[in-house]
């Protein structure tokens, strides 16, 4: 019999919330919750199979760009899907993380994200790690500042980069 092979990490980009609820005739924003509800089933089931990390890539700093009801209905559905995580999650003992940059995130998503990340931070079955405003160039800019304060303090030859 073919060996069964778990993978210790695994991601999903969200994409095609919005499409999906145009096709159904329906707000952008019914995508979004749908999104939202598949997500969490698909979470559990995928951390309870053996996977030891998803990484989920749920907003970026390029989707504030989107347009401000848009922007604003996702900030609300962070605020109260992130609640929900916090006794769903536990159940299951998986330990829930966010990565990303907090600016300009509303404070309270951020209120909500840190109740959860110190709520399930024991748990040891698995982490589910939310990326939330994240992005390539902003994660390029980061680091190039970092290297720049590096080789500045003497820290690091520009050789070694
Ligand atoms: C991509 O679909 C989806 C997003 C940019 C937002 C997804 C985020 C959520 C559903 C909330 C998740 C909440 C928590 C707490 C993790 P799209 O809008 O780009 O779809 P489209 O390509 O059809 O336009």
């Amino acid at each position: 019999m073919k060996e069964e092979k778990i993978p210790t990490h695994v991601g999903i980009i969200m994409d095609g919330n919005g499409r999906w609820a145009t096709m159904r005739g329906l707000k952008r924003s019914a995508g979004h919750k749908a999104g939202f509800n598949t997500l969490k089933t698909l979470a559990t089931h995928i951390l309870n199979s053996g996977v030891k990390v998803l990484s989920i890539f749920a907003f970026s700093t390029e989707n504030f760009s989107r347009s401000k009801e848009e922007v604003d209905y996702l900030m609300d559905l962070f605020v109260t899907g992130v609640k929900t995580l916090k006794k769903e999650f536990s159940k299951y003992n998986i330990k829930v993380i966010f990565s990303g940059r907090s600016k300009p995130l509303p404070d309270k998503v951020l209120k909500e994200m840190k109740k959860v990340e110190a709520y399930t931070e024991n748990n040891t079955n698995g982490i589910f790690n939310i990326c939330l405003n994240y992005g390539g160039k902003a994660e390029i800019v980061d680091t190039a500042k970092k290297i720049a304060k590096l080789v500045k303090e003497g820290k690091l030859n520009i050789e070694d980069i």
